[in-house]
């Protein structure tokens, strides 16, 4: 039995389910942030974000970028204290239902998580030039072992 006090039943939700949306002008600080502390870098304000809220506040978001009519994860991110709370799946589903198949490049630590979601290896050949160079200018490439992967 669901606890009714977490319980939305107008939704089918409860308190813990993150709400997402796409991301503003009003996210662009709590973004930043979360991708520094990945290591990820200043990233550029190509394609389209979406964030993810728990309580009011952004707890992760996850960035899609078209590329020959493809769409591409570059990148995924949850805060480091909310992570292993489903919030990851819900951004990959979520944006698996907006926008079709989606690839991208995996860090090597990260392949379980998109394995769990149901993805799958695919070769170098199907990511953009554009997206796999992050990679060889990266300082972590000789310990990170990245493998291109596909959300079918
Ligand atoms: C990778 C990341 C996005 C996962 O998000 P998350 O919210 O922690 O993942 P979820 O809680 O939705 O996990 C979904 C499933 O994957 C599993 N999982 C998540 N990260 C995992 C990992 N590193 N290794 C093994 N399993 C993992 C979870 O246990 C869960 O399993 P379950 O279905 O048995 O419950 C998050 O750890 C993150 O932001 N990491 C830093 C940035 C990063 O590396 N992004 C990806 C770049 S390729």
């Amino acid at each position: 039995m669901e606890n009714p006090a977490l319980f939305c039943a107008h939704t089918g939700a409860n308190a813990n389910t993150p709400q997402i949306r796409p991301a503003g002008s009003q996210d662009s600080e709590a973004i930043a942030r979360m991708a520094h502390a990945a290591d990820m870098g200043e990233l550029s304000e190509a394609g389209v974000t979406y964030v993810a809220e728990v309580d009011g506040a952004v707890v992760g978001f996850i960035r899609l970028v078209e590329e020959d009519g493809s769409w591409f994860v570059n990148p995924v991110v949850i805060e480091s204290a909310r992570r292993g709370r489903g919030i990851g799946r819900a951004l990959m589903r979520f944006a698996r239902q907006r926008k079709g198949p989606l690839r991208f490049v995996a860090r090597g630590y990260a392949v379980p998580f998109y394995q769990k979601l149901g993805c799958t290896t695919i070769p170098w050949s199907e990511i953009p030039a554009s997206l796999a160079s992050d990679c060889d200018a990266c300082d972590m490439l000789a310990t990170c072992f990245p493998q291109p992967m596909i959300l079918k």
